[in-house]
């Protein structure tokens, strides 16, 4: 497998509108596990959320920009509510097979809606704090752009969009880590091509560029964070 350079090309099943809807569900439950092991959110949460939500010395507002089956920001809630810190949680994705997913997490404080970056955009929401997970992978040039552009017109704080930083050795641990939870799922081929389409930190950067000041971190192992700051 060459992963010198991006595969722009590969396309993942869950991102086809006729795949099959059960094991699109599946995959979208099993999210949560596979987060939990590679995502890296307990990290930023205790490094930048967690210090970030208690600077504001109020109940924040926190957006997360095509939230999937909904369970990162389910677990950041639950996070920031186990430190006691308030905060208001919404969830939106486009995509309408992700909300039933995603539905079954709301909780008091915790909400999701069918809706993408640029039309929440144009309703004038605002929110102390925007991010994302595993959605800049999937998206075109064009759409990283815009994409960037709505999360920052959308925050008047913080705006954190992590995903995956393409290596040879990611490649081939998710290869192996991913055989116990991939049956039922499109886990195994999807995020084999998730790693194929991902960006390596100065590639993420020069492709961000034109939307504004970001800064490309690489907060643990295989992941990529971009931080910038809102405009709202
Ligand atoms: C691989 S999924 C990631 C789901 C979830 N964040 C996770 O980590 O499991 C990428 C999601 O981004 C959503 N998406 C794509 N463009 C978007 C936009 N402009 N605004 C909001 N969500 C978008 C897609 O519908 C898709 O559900």
């Amino acid at each position: 497998m060459m992963l010198g350079t991006r595969d722009r090309q590969v396309r993942e099943l869950m991102d086809d509108p006729d795949c099959d809807p059960a094991r699109l569900a599946a995959t979208l439950h099993r999210f949560d596990t596979v987060n939990r092991l590679i995502s890296g959110w307990g990290r930023v949460y205790r490094r930048v959320v967690r210090p970030f939500l208690r600077s504001l010395g109020r109940p924040a507002r926190v957006l997360d920009l095509g939230c999937g089956g909904g369970d990162v920001i389910a677990r950041l809630a639950r996070l920031a509510a186990d430190d006691g810190l308030r905060a208001e949680w919404l969830g939106v994705d486009p995509d309408p097979r992700a909300l039933p997913v995603a539905r079954r997490r709301s909780g008091a404080g915790l909400g999701f809606r069918c809706v993408d970056s640029t039309a929440l955009r144009g309703e004038g929401e605002r929110f102390d704090l925007v991010l994302s997970n595993h959605v800049l992978h999937h998206l075109s040039d064009d759409e990283l752009l815009r994409f960037a552009e709505d999360s920052l017109a959308l925050s008047s704080g913080l705006v954190l969009h992590a995903d995956i930083a393409r290596s040879r050795t990611a490649y081939a641990l998710y290869a192996v880590g991913i055989t116990p939870l991939a049956p039922g799922t499109f886990l195994r081929t999807d995020g084999l091509r998730s790693i194929r389409r991902s960006y390596r930190a100065d590639e993420l950067a020069d492709a961000l560029s034109p939307a504004g000041a970001w800064t490309v971190r690489r907060p643990a192992p295989f992941r990529l964070l971009a931080v910038g700051r809102g405009r709202a």
